[in-house]
């Protein structure tokens, strides 16, 4: 069994790189047959991974629920001490709902599909109507009560964490995070680590552009594949991000890694309070992005990295406001 390197998510231990498992059931295309999934996760674990990001709304098509909570369950099931599960509610209730009650109540459905009795870090998966003070106080009530360690909030702003934080602390935010989506660099990240609060990135390969395989020729999936609707991944955008792909690949042969590797080992040198969680579903890449967390960059080669890819215009952006619900 291969230990990881850790970083806290304020009081949540978790490896330094985690794994995103949305792609075994939604996002990507097809989804593998589940017992690859299973086995996916459980040699993740095996390699050190001990941070596994999930969500109630993750089903094909994002129709159903529940769908990659029960895989994440089944893999994890006999190792439940030993990892963090993070999974998100997605709540749409009117103002005359209580909101303890409802998110209680998508909790303890999560909690049966992942064959546990807690949630380490409970994210609220988009702000709804339900402002967000309501929201920490019943994830407060949830933590006093065990039911979760910490909560987060994915997509969101520095006012809204700062209004949260007032209420209850959170242990990490969830937002959109690459060196192609660099929003967040602004104001959310020094505000969570003033605040000693985690920042995970999703889609921190943007959804595969920085692993340098995909080209203008690649052709995405007809069925729930988020890659024909990220706008780095047009045609054209391909083409025009090609400079900070060819960067990455330069910087990846000399350090004898991956640029996916690089891309991760870059954001994690960058900020201490950064745990990135690449998604795949593919055995080889899953080890080959957690081994990211091995690869030390120095300061220097930082440094370099950084200024050219300053240099360099993005085509294409998401943003906080992106298109997706997962
Ligand atoms: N909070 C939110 O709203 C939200 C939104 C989206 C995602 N998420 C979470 O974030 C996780 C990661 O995000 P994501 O999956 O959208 O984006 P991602 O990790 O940036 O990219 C995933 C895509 O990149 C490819 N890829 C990954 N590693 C690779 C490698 N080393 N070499 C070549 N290709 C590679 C994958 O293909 P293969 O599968 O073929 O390897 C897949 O097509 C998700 O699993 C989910 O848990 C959260």
């Amino acid at each position: 069994m291969y230990i990881m390197k850790t970083r806290m998510l304020r009081n949540i231990e978790v490896s330094a790189v985690g794994m995103g498992c949305m792609a075994f059931s939604h996002g990507y295309g097809k989804i593998p047959a589940e017992e690859y999934s299973i086995e996916a996760i459980r040699n993740a674990y095996t390699h050190g991974c001990t941070f596994f990001d999930t969500a109630e709304v993750y089903s094909p098509n994002l129709s159903g629920i529940g769908h990659n909570e029960k895989i994440v369950g089944k893999a994890l099931k006999d190792v439940r001490k030993d990892v963090v599960i993070a999974t998100k509610l997605f709540l749409r209730i009117t103002p005359f709902e209580d909101v303890y009650k409802a998110m209680r109540s998508h909790l303890e459905a999560s909690c049966e599909r992942l064959q546990t009795d807690y949630v380490d870090l409970y994210y609220l998966h988009r702000m709804g109507s339900i402002p967000v003070e309501k929201i920490a106080e019943a994830m407060g009530r949830l933590i006093d009560e065990g039911m979760i360690r910490g909560w987060g909030l994915s997509q969101v702003d520095v006012p809204i964490i700062e209004r949260a934080q007032k209420v209850r602390p959170l242990s990490a935010v969830q937002n959109i995070y690459s060196m192609v989506e660099r929003d967040s660099e602004e104001s959310i990240i020094p505000f969570c680590m003033e605040n000693n609060i985690g920042f995970v990135p999703f889609s921190p390969i943007a959804s595969g552009l920085l692993s340098g395989k995909i080209t203008a020729e690649t052709k995405f999936e007809k069925n729930d594949d988020v890659r024909n609707r990220v706008p780095q991944l047009s045609k054209a955008n391909i083409a025009g991000n090609q400079p900070i792909v060819d960067l990455l690949r330069n910087f990846a042969e000399k350090k004898n890694a991956t640029p996916a590797q690089i891309s991760l080992a870059w954001m994690l040198h960058k900020y201490p309070n950064v745990v990135p969680i690449p998604g795949s579903k593919n055995k080889e890449r899953i080890i080959e992005n957690l081994n990211a967390a091995d690869i030390i960059l120095s300061e220097e080669e930082f440094t370099s990295l950084e200024t050219e890819l300053n240099r360099h215009p993005v085509y294409g952006h998401r943003g906080l406001g992106g298109f997706w619900r997962s």
